[in-house]
């Protein structure tokens, strides 16, 4: 099937935003307004048929944050293909092209939410964070640790806007990989608080921590009010919630956990090595459970490898494979310089997509064939090396 591609221009939006409501079986003003919001047509591709907008694939600039610091990344977004045109290679030729052109422009890395996972890994795209949703029952958990003083202050979200941007520790203590920088448009997309986004429960809300250093932590929510004849039975849908402080940590979730007339507290982006388990005294009751997260594509091998940090074995080897970027495949130290020393570990570019944000294992990646170990001890090295004390999260979809 004959097409054509091209980058991007401000009036395709109104096409780019057709193809993906009926890609995505969705409709609303609502969601046309954020997408307008944020587009950035100079990154798009599109895929024409005889004028026929058949296909899209865009990028966001934002920073990502990685374990010891922060890279430019391209944040993948807005992927379709029309219905009549599906499985022809037009997502193939868009998606390629597209990683193509983000390193070209200096990002060493990729990342995306998959709508199915197994639409990427084809390209490269390794998974870098799993995200974990509790759903709590509040009455069945404690917590174990005392109040730690400090202040909470509760408000609609837009009204503490300044204090959230405050309370977000993107590229600091506090941090973790997988954070995503914010412009003041990021917030107005993360606060927009559509119609369409609270699906029945009620605004935005926010609760930020004041300690001695200031803001200190924050988490965004909103409340589903609901009864039954037995009384109250509303719910409390956290987003994220964000913490540079023990303290704050747990002085935003006894305030969550102790919201009145409510009976479970859900959360929908959370790490999985949520401290909460290690301070409330049922653990079970947080109901937990784990899916995917962040899918990441280093397609620059070097300034990847030299943008982030490595707890341990700085002199690790690793050998690297990349079908689609010649000057991706070869035997790298973790400075990102070429060697010609023997590798410890060699593995395919999407394992060290799997592996760049430090939450990937090399030890599971090893036992499901993904990563071979070159020399004893080598695969210990590359697991400690690699892996970072925070695991990696992310706080929005985009
Ligand atoms: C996902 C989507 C963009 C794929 O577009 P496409 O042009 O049909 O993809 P391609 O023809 O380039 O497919 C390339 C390969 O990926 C496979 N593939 C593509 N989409 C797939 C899916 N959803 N599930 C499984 N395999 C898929 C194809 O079978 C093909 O494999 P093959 O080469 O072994 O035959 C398109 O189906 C779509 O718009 N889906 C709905 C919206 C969506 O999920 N977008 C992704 C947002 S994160």
């Amino acid at each position: 099937m004959p097409f054509s591609v091209r980058v991007g221009e401000p009036g395709d939006i109104d096409q780019v935003i057709e193809l993906l409501f009926t890609a995505f079986h969705e409709r609303s003003d609502d969601m046309a307004e954020l997408e307008r919001m944020v587009f950035e047509p100079q990154r798009s591709l599109v895929a024409h048929d005889e004028g026929e907008l058949v296909g899209h694939t865009g990028a966001f600039t934002r920073d990502l944050e990685v374990p010891g610091g922060t890279i430019p990344a391209g944040f993948v977004t807005m992927v379709g293909v029309a219905g009549t045109h599906r499985r022809k290679g037009i997502a193939s030729e868009i998606l390629t092209r597209q990683l193509g052109d983000i390193r070209d422009s200096g990002e060493p890395a990729a990342v995306l939410w998959a709508s199915e996972g197994r639409i990427y890994q084809r390209f490269g795209y390794g998974l870098a964070s799993r995200r974990m949703g509790l759903s709590i029952d509040t009455r069945e958990v404690r917590l174990t640790r005392p109040p730690a003083g400090g202040r909470v202050r509760a408000g609609l979200a837009d009204t503490l806007r300044k204090d959230l941007f405050r309370g977000y520790p993107f590229g600091r203590a506090g941090g973790r990989p997988g954070y995503a920088s914010r412009t003041e448009t990021w917030w107005d997309f993360l606060l927009a608080d559509k119609a369409r986004q609270r699906q029945g429960a009620g605004p935005l809300r926010a609760i930020v921590y004041d300690g001695p250093s200031g803001v200190e932590g924050y988490a965004l929510y909103r409340v589903q009010s609901e009864w039954d004849t037995a009384g109250p039975k509303g719910e409390v849908k956290v987003q994220h919630t964000v913490a540079s402080t023990p303290e704050a940590y747990a002085e935003l979730w006894r305030f969550l956990l102790g919201i009145d007339l409510t009976r479970t507290v859900s959360l929908v982006y959370g790490s999985v090595d949520e401290p909460l388990f290690d301070m409330v005294n049922e653990p079970r009751q947080l109901s937990a459970h784990v899916v995917d997260g962040l899918w990441l594509r280093v397609v620059d091998v070097p300034s990847a490898l030299r943008a982030r940090a490595y707890p341990s074995h700085q002199n690790l080897v690793i050998e690297v494979k990349d079908d689609l970027f010649e000057a991706n495949t070869g035997r790298f130290d973790l400075s990102g310089a070429r060697v010609t020393a023997p590798a410890d570990v060699a593995l395919d570019i999407s394992a060290l997509g799997a592996l760049y944000l430090g939450g990937g294992s090399a030890a599971a990646l090893c036992t499901a064939g993904r990563l071979t170990e070159l020399r004893p001890g080598g695969l210990a090295a590359a697991h400690s090396a690699f892996t970072w004390p925070l695991a990696p999260t992310a706080l929005e979809m985009f």
